[in-house]
């Protein structure tokens, strides 16, 4: 077994964006391109990951972490210069090298494992991945001579009218013999348009000194795409997205309109959930089986157990049981954490708390910094009155409670298991176990008084 290297091309600034975010780093379904990038490297056992970085280089290490090795292309003077900068690291290796740009979210692992084996088979010394393109424009083209070998490759701006014509492109994925890429690079000169060190030109060099050069056709353009600007991101997310949501439809899961469905890569749902026109799940979200999403629910790095309905809400980092129901329009903010069975009704807002088993909280609630048990029903617009402009504080209701609607719990307070709030109430000190609490204003009827106020 050679030695498998990577190299992934992440240094440029991503001008064509248009934006002060670095272009690898722009988000397809919720992950860095460059992230997706590395992933998919990762699925096909290389032995090194090099990354090279400039623009934006300490934010492109933060977000791939330990994931890669990197280097750093001070100035971007092209892909060929930025591989060269991995010289230090991989130049005196044997081996075999997998190039891939940083703007190329889409390539799968099947497809780099299919070019290597096609490189492996031609005994080549530099294999590139090819696809035909319905509209070529802003990719090099591939020129092929008259046997139908690789010749060279072309860039947009370099090539002649009749060279544009050529709808055969570069991926800008490429299979090197490790040691032949790095002595052809020495030989890479910038007498072009853009003034740059061109990559795709070591296929030049390397089949003038005789070496076999090949090109693995893909069938997939869609894989291909590379991401210059905001119109092809949003071609990659649509991409991206269907093929996440054909993965979970295939897997068991109903997704009753895809194209408004939108899921990371990272989601995790069981079968027989169904997902509803408009629901956006993002992060590690973890959704159990014979669910039902409702329609534009957004979901993000929570964990919903099985059988249980999100209607219309928002659920944050949060943690929903098995039999529950959400919403329609609930919100539940970071690390809420709700048993089985639990109810959660309309404009309820939940923060920072935890739910018991058989809890209900079925309209216009506010529940934050709150620990409440089993089998509590709390009313109709009933809040936890959790902060006096400078702290936060604790609410404790514990099992059986009743809390009547329009109560405020005044925090710190506890109130005690199978303890009844009389509608109303403004509770400020704590309820014992069993207790009746009420804390408001006694009715007084006023008879024929009415006639009274009207007087002249
Ligand atoms: C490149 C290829 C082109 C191919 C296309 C496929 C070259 C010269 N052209 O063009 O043949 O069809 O990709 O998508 O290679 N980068 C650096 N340092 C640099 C320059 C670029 O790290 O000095 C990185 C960029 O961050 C990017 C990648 O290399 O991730 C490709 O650069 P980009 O400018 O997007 O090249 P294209 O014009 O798309
Ligand atoms: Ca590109």
């Amino acid at each position: 077994m050679t030695n498998i290297f990577a190299v992934i091309l992440a240094a440029g600034q991503g001008t064509r964006m248009k934006s002060k975010l670095y272009k690898v780093l722009h988000p397809v379904c919720g992950k860095p391109m460059v992230e997706h990038v590395v992933d998919h490297i990762q699925s096909v056992n290389v032995d090194r990951i090099v990354t090279v970085v400039g623009h934006g280089a300490e934010l492109v290490k933060e977000t791939l972490g330990e994931k890669s090795e990197y280097v750093l292309q001070a100035e971007q003077l092209g892909t060929a210069h930025a591989i060269q900068q991995a010289e230090p690291i991989l130049g005196k290796l044997e081996g075999t090298t997998l190039v891939v740009c940083g703007d190329t979210p889409l390539i799968r692992p099947e497809t780099m494992q299919a070019l290597f084996e096609h490189h492996a088979k031609q005994n080549a010394k530099a294999t590139i991945l090819t696809a035909v393109a319905e509209n070529p424009t802003g990719y090099g083209r591939v020129l092929r001579d008259t046997d139908g070998k690789v010749a060279q490759i072309v860039e947009q701006k370099d090539a002649t009218e009749q060279q544009k014509l050529v709808t055969e492109i570069n991926t800008g994925t490429y299979c090197f013999d490790n040691k032949a890429l790095f002595e052809a690079l020495k030989l890479v000169n910038n007498h072009n348009a853009q003034g740059e060190y061109y990559l795709p030109d070591v296929i030049e060099i390397l089949q003038q000194q005789g070496e076999i050069v090949s090109a693995f056709v893909t069938d997939s353009f869609d894989e291909t795409l590379g991401v210059n600007d905001r119109f092809a991101l949003s071609q990659a997310e649509q991409l991206m997205r269907a093929r996440i949501n054909e993965k979970h439809m295939r897997n068991g899961v109903t997704i009753i309109n895809p194209a408004t469905t939108h899921i990371s890569t990272d989601a995790v749902i069981g079968r027989d959930t169904v997902l509803q026109p408009g629901v956006m799940i993002e992060g590690a979200t973890v959704i159990g089986e014979d669910c039902i999403i409702g329609p534009n629910s957004h979901i993000v790095a929570s964990k919903i157990g099985d059988r249980t309905t999100i209607h219309s809400s928002v659920v944050l980092n949060s943690t929903v049981g098995s039999e529950t129901a959400v919403g329609p329009f609930a919100h539940l903010r970071p690390n809420s954490t709700l048993g089985d069975h639990v109810k959660i009704g309309n404009f309820v807002e939940v923060k920072k708390s935890v739910l018991g088993d058989h809890t209900k909280v079925s309209h216009l609630s506010y529940i934050g910094d709150a620990e409440v048990g089993n089998n509590v029903n709390i009313g109709c617009g009933s809040i936890t009155v959790n902060y006096d402009g400078r702290n936060k504080f604790k609410t404790t209701i514990e099992d059986n409670v009743f809390v009547g609607c329009n109560s405020n719990l005044v925090a710190p307070v506890t109130i005690g298991a199978g303890s009844f709030i009389a509608a109303g109430s403004t509770i400020t000190k704590e309820v014992p176990a069993d207790a009746f609490a009420i804390a408001r204003a006694r009715q007084e009827n006023k008879l024929d008084y009415v006639s009274k106020l009207y007087l002249k």
